[in-house]
């Protein structure tokens, strides 16, 4: 099959398209033909070796770990999909490729409407924010401060915290204010003088705030909950400790994150949920979307299209 592979630590250059072996669905899993893979940030962090220390990557290795596509082959065991189905979820094996394994539990239906791009979109973001909103009990009436909200994240928790009833303020260059006020959020822009901004913004006062890029933030977080971390969370900012910040790391599979995902891929369906896919390539240009996704300016994701030539 066809995969992007990286047989050292680098640049976007490192990225080449090959000819590898085929993958086979294990006891659990599935292999699925994939039609659209979501590029994440934690590729190219992963590409450039910054992930070693937390988790060591054997080289040659393909990047991706979200997929939408065909099941065409069932491992032993597995009840839940048949070849022919059209499905969503995160990888076990990378899917920049042309096949995928991944294991049934992170796996759910695509509704037909919603598109390959977009359903490629919805795993990890989703699964991300969930994760986060619930170890920060964001609940009705509360007020989330949002830093990157314009992101896949942080569009995903936007939207989510806004469902269980919270006031959401988002932080975004002003090119994506207008943005973050159709998901939901009140926004206000990143940079020196944020605190004033979001007192302005929030006279109540913020009781939780999720930090999606971790672009230097936690100092005016813990100033904006009165001095203390309790309550603040990061998924990126690698100077969490210093401030006392919770470090929310992914990796353990939530139980129910197959029946979750379908439940998002439903609402995506109808309009409900929206990851916007900004642009798509075709597998060959992995290393152009590595490249932008790196810059860090992309509003929802991107998508790479296996098929598309
Ligand atoms: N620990 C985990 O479990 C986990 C899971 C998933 C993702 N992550 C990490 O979470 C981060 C976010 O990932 P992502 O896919 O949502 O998107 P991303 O590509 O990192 O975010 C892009 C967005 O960030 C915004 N942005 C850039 N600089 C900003 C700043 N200083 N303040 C606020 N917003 C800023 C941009 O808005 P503008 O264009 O308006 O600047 C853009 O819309 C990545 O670092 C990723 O590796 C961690």
């Amino acid at each position: 099959m066809e995969a992007i592979v990286y047989e050292e630590f680098g640049g976007p250059e490192v990225l080449r398209q090959v000819r590898v072996e085929d993958v086979h669905a294990g006891p659990g899993q599935i292999r699925v033909a994939v039609r659209a893979a979501g590029v994440n940030p934690v590729d190219h962090k992963i590409r450039n070796g910054w992930m070693e220390a937390a988790f060591p990557t054997p080289l040659p290795a393909t990047p991706g770990v979200e997929f939408a596509g065909v099941v065409d082959e069932t491992g032993a065991g597995v009840t839940e999909f048949a070849v022919g189905d059209e499905v969503l979820g995160r990888s076990a094996t990378g899917a920049y490729a042309e096949y995928v394994l991944a294991d049934v539990g992170v796996v759910a239906r695509k509704p037909e409407v919603l598109g390959w791009a977009e359903a490629a979109a919805l795993p990890l973001a989703t699964a991300t924010a969930v994760r986060v909103l619930d170890e920060l009990e964001v609940s009705e009436g509360e007020t989330l401060l949002l830093h990157g909200a314009s992101g896949a994240v942080g569009s995903a928790a936007v939207q989510l915290a806004v469902a269980r009833g919270a006031t959401v303020v988002g932080t975004a260059s002003p090119a994506n204010h207008d943005y973050l006020r159709v998901l939901g959020a009140v926004p206000v822009a990143y940079g020196e003088g944020l605190v004033k901004r979001v007192r302005e913004a929030a006279p109540q006062g913020v009781d939780a705030v999720f930090d999606v890029v971790g672009k230097g933030a936690l100092a005016d977080s813990v100033e904006l909950r009165g001095g203390t971390a309790d309550r603040i969370a990061t998924i990126s900012d690698p100077d969490a400790a210093h401030f006392g910040v919770a470090f929310s790391a992914g990796g353990g599979n939530s139980p129910d994150e197959g029946r979750r995902l379908g439940g998002y891929a439903q609402a995506a369906s109808v309009g409900g949920l929206r990851i916007p896919v900004e642009r798509t390539f075709p597998l060959r240009e992995a290393a152009r979307a590595q490249e932008l996704s790196e810059a860090g300016h992309v509003r929802g994701k991107l998508v790479l299209l296996p098929g598309e030539h």
